[in-house]
């Protein structure tokens, strides 16, 4: 169960804008309900901004009631829409966005989103003084500092539903399925989603896992009698690699088929988990904006809602817990 820490004290009333940046990711909607509901109940009057830094930089600056909010904490995808705006990494447009948001009275920005997305809202905050701070919105569960990240534990139930269909046919037909799930630089859905689905083997960006070495896994589950296998892949950064191993397994006399879960991972109704990650981490962040901190990002570390500066988080590649993968591995055979 989620721990909330004990907020510092509110600094009076403010002017709050929230927008969801980068890919999306289940839950977010209830984040920012969370932040708008909340942030409401300190006195502080709140706005939507559409389209993530691109609606910024065109003004799309919103006003949000209670009433805006309802019945989205079920909903995928995110109501403020997103976007992966290339113009923020350019100094001047940071600039730009700092004088939009004062001009419409706005004291302090919440961004929903990843690595990416943090890196704007912290060079926003360096270069201007303007007050950002960041919840953790991405399926890829990719980011340093915290333990888990909205949208990632939708996304692992998900692909681990699409297996134990993939299963069922690759049982009847005696073969042998690669899915591939998201991730392109990070392979902790991969893992997650290996285990829990059962399979064989498990490819990640982290770990280079010979394709003899595949072979021989396959191998060897042969030899005890099984007839199919599921292999999971995670994207990585070329496209293509899942279907190259079943090229190469088709050539060594296999019947191999790739089922690519692609962005099926991204939508649909966030799992309970989500709802109640979301909308503490949303609550928290505006807490800790109202209090006065900023600069930074609200995350999970053993159950508990904690503040961590961004310069912590940003660009630090979060390990793949490495003895995982091998007892996966164990597991497996
Ligand atoms: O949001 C993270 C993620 O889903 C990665 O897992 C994936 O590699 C990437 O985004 C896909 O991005 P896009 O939707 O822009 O194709």
């Amino acid at each position: 169960m989620l721990m909330l820490p004990k907020f510092p004290q509110t600094k009076g009333k403010k002017t709050i804008a929230v927008l969801t940046s980068g890919g999306d990711a289940p839950g977010m909607n209830a984040a920012i309900r969370a932040v708008v509901r909340y942030g409401l109940s300190q006195g502080s009057e709140v706005y939507g901004i559409t389209k993530g830094y691109s609606g910024l930089l065109e003004g799309e600056i919103h006003p949000l009631k209670a009433s805006s909010v309802a019945n989205i904490i079920q909903r995928g995808g995110t109501i403020l829409k997103t976007d992966r705006c290339l113009s923020f990494y350019k100094k001047e447009v940071r600039r730009e966005a700092a004088n939009i948001l004062m001009r419409k009275g706005i004291d302090g920005l919440v961004v929903i989103g990843g690595d990416g997305s943090f890196t704007g809202a912290h060079l926003l905050e360096k270069e201007t003084g303007f007050p950002t701070i960041g919840i953790p919105g991405t399926i890829d569960n990719d980011i340093a500092e915290t333990d888990d990240t909205i949208g990632f534990d939708t996304a692992v139930n998900t692909a681990i539903d699409a297996i134990d269909r993939i299963r069922d046919t690759a049982s009847s037909h005696d073969r042998i399925f690669l899915v591939e799930v998201m991730g392109r630089s990070s392979g902790f859905i991969g893992l997650q989603v290996g285990v829990g689905g059962g399979a064989e083997t498990i490819v990640v960006p982290e770990r280079h896992e010979s394709f003899s070495k595949i072979v021989k896994t396959i191998e060897r589950g042969v030899k005890r009698g099984k007839t199919s296998s599921i292999i999971v892949v995670a994207e990585g950064h070329k496209p293509g690699l899942s279907q190259k191993m079943a090229e190469n397994l088709s050539r060594r006399g296999y019947i191999a088929k790739v089922c690519i879960l692609g962005h099926t991972q991204r939508g649909g109704s966030p799992t309970a988990h989500d709802r109640m990650l979301a909308s503490f981490l949303g609550a928290s962040a505006v807490a800790y904006l109202l209090s006065g901190k900023s600069n930074a990002m609200v995350g999970v570390k053993s159950d508990k809602i904690i503040l961590v500066p961004f310069k912590k988080v940003i660009g630090v590649k979060k390990q793949l817990p490495r003895e995982l993968l091998s007892m996966a591995q164990l597991l497996a055979t």
